[in-house]
């Protein structure tokens, strides 16, 4: 079961923003050779909106299928969504993708679950399907932080490398790829996003923590704000 419940992620900001996910959605396209007639699964899909634009943008004949532990008022109506612990879930055989997508979300599954959850996967992916997972760059991550966010966040990103290493074990044949996007924002804006605890690593601190982050943010880091969000990328 996952602890944190991550509901600002893709809430209004550059992770929603059409520019995002056209450059993500090329990326995908670029590297999975999706087509139109592709079942296409999401695991901790957010808010859909990835999958909805690639519905739009490829006429996909089947809707897409996001299915994420949070149910969001305001997801995408282009896709069709199941509100669902992955883990607790048992995934119809009957019903075969040709990519499965995991996209910043392997890391808030338990290490020792990991290898079963890829398991599980394979059972429901078409025999030329893929699988495609993105997590956070682990070695040169630019995310704009606070003292307390970096430490955790470097935890986190330990915590990936073990992820990355357990995937390799499974799959030696996997291919690997990095996504990268410019990101332009705001202090202002950025700041309201640390208080909206948009990423796992600021879910569990004080308010009094947070508060004193934003005022470390505030002293560190210029009006504007421009930084790469790089994404390691593993197809299997
Ligand atoms: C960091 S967000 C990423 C959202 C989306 N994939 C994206 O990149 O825009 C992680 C998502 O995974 C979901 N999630 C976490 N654990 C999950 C689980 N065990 N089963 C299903 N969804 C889960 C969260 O609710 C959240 O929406």
């Amino acid at each position: 079961m996952a602890s944190v419940v991550i509901k600002n992620w893709d809430n209004k900001t550059w992770l929603s923003s059409q520019n995002y996910i056209n450059s993500f959605n090329n990326f995908l396209i670029k590297n999975t050779k999706i087509n139109s007639n592709f079942k296409i699964l999401d695991i901790g899909c957010g808010r859909g909106k990835i999958l909805g634009s690639l519905k739009s943008k490829l006429k996909l004949k089947y809707k897409p299928l996001g299915i994420d532990i949070v149910n969001h008022k305001d997801r995408d109506k282009r896709i069709k969504f199941k509100k669902a612990n992955i883990l607790n879930l048992s995934l119809r055989k009957s019903q075969k993708f040709d990519l499965i997508m995991i996209k910043q979300t392997i890391h808030l599954i338990k290490l020792s679950k990991v290898k079963k959850l890829l398991k599980s996967l394979e059972k429901i992916l078409n025999t030329k399907g893929k699988i495609i997972i993105f997590t956070l760059d682990t070695e040169n991550n630019e995310i704009p932080t606070f003292k307390l966010m970096k430490l955790k966040l470097n935890k986190s990103l330990i915590r990936d490398k073990e992820i990355f290493k357990i995937i390799t074990n499974l799959y030696p044949q996997r291919i690997q790829k990095k996504f990268i996007f410019n990101v332009r924002i705001s202090k202002k804006k950025y700041l309201e996003m640390i208080k909206n605890r948009y990423i796992s690593t600021l879910i569990p601190f004080s308010k009094k923590q947070l508060i004193q982050g934003i005022q470390e943010i505030k002293l560190n880091y210029k009006n504007k704000l421009k930084f790469k969000d790089k994404l390691n990328c593993i197809i299997l």
